[in-house]
């Protein structure tokens, strides 16, 4: 039977069947075994790790054993610059943060204003570079260390990545990109090349790097992760998260371009509305059979929300999922919750993103 939905860099559609995706990826699911090992040597446990937001990875082992022979390893993520930064966007870069606090790793933030150039047909450059300092903002506010930690920009570090990019362009050809990512003779050929500079950041250290990414990015590196070898190079290490389901929900991630996302810039009252017109609910269609039948927590976009990102207690989750399971909590009530804690996490981001605005310039890729 033919899977009924869609993942890709640039399109992600449908119920995602995180099982299957696996199999069709080629990746490995975390274990038990290996995120004991992960949290033994980070000396802490994170709840998006207890809850599998972070479900998959390629070569994590490679990298603990990295870290325990002393040679240790850089983290490397990005983001394309397309519009405002939401919710979803910020799972990989608050989990980056957690790793670098934990191991002291250095780390490279790539924004793809390029990329999103190509890949938009309604965006002019200036607009994706306009975004990109706006992402910027969102990234330095969530707190990383600024001695060890650069945001690389396509179109301004070029100088950097170029050497590192033509590495690996060379070894790509077309029929790779076609198999992987369904290209066709009009396809333009920035996007083609593409691939070269996202990879090319992989390559910036002489360590192994691990990537924490939406699992919608792992075709760029599985090409990236078949030329290392050929450049001498280890395969860059990935630790895959799901995609926040679109508020409209069940199915598909949360993305401005299908509508629906709750943005880092939204004002409370906003957040409010979005919340209370938009969230997909699990609950049942009046009071009496809510409270009679109980809510469905699995398909509800606010419970998921609260799982994935905005409760990090387990106990208080589990309270308001067996509430909503037994019908004690209504769906109105369990957006209430959400919409506070939502409110209380952007107020403080907004602040420290206001600050940020002065603080850019030591987060700017050293010129070599
Ligand atoms: N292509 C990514 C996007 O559209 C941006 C990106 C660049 C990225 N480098 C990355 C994402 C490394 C994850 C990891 O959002």
């Amino acid at each position: 039977m033919p899977d009924n939905f869609v993942v890709t860099p640039w399109r992600v559609e449908g119920e995602i069947d995180y099982d299957r995706l696996t199999e069709q990826f080629g990746t490995t699911k975390l274990t038990d075994e290996l995120l004991d090992r992960l949290r033994k040597i980070a000396g802490e446990d994170h709840f998006m790790l207890r809850r599998r937001i972070f479900f998959s990875h390629r070569d994590l082992n490679m990298i603990l054993d990295s870290h325990e022979s002393g040679k240790g390893f850089f983290l490397y993520t990005g983001r394309g610059p397309s519009g405002h930064t939401h919710i979803g966007h910020l799972i990989p870069w608050v989990f980056a943060k957690w790793l670098q606090d934990r191991f002291g790793a250095n780390m490279y933030f790539q924004l793809t204003d390029d990329e999103k150039f190509y890949s938009q047909n309604n965006m002019t450059l200036d607009e994706t570079r306009g975004f990109a300092y706006e992402n910027a903002l969102d990234f330095v506010a969530l707190g990383f260390d600024p001695a060890k930690t650069s945001i690389v920009i396509d179109t301004e570090d070029i100088s950097t990545l170029y050497p590192l990019a033509a590495q690996v362009a060379k070894k790509l050809n077309f029929s790779n990109m076609k198999a992987v990512f369904g290209f066709t003779n009009e396809t333009n050929i920035g996007m083609i090349f593409y691939t070269s500079l996202q990879s090319a950041p992989c390559f910036l250290e002489d360590k192994p790097v691990l990537i924490p990414l939406g699992v919608d990015q792992d075709p760029h590196f599985r090409l990236t992760r078949d030329v290392a070898p050929k450049l001498g190079r280890p395969k860059p290490a990935l630790l895959h998260n799901i995609m926040v389901p679109a508020l409209g929900g069940p199915g598909g991630k949360m993305s401005g371009s299908s509508g629906g996302a709750i943005y880092t810039t939204d004002d409370p009252g906003t957040v409010k509305k979005k919340i209370n017109k938009y969230a997909f609910s699990g609950g049942k269609a009046d009071v009496e059979e809510h409270r009679k039948l109980g809510g469905d927590p699995e398909v509800d976009v606010s419970y998921q929300y609260l799982r994935i990102f905005f409760e990090p207690d387990d106990a208080r989750l589990r309270k308001i999922h067996d509430e909503y399971r037994s019908g004690s909590l209504l769906t109105g009530e369990l957006k209430g919750i959400l919409i506070e804690k939502i409110n209380t996490f952007l107020a403080r981001h907004q602040e420290a993103r206001e600050r940020a605005k002065d603080r850019m310039g030591e987060f700017r890729l050293a010129k070599n």
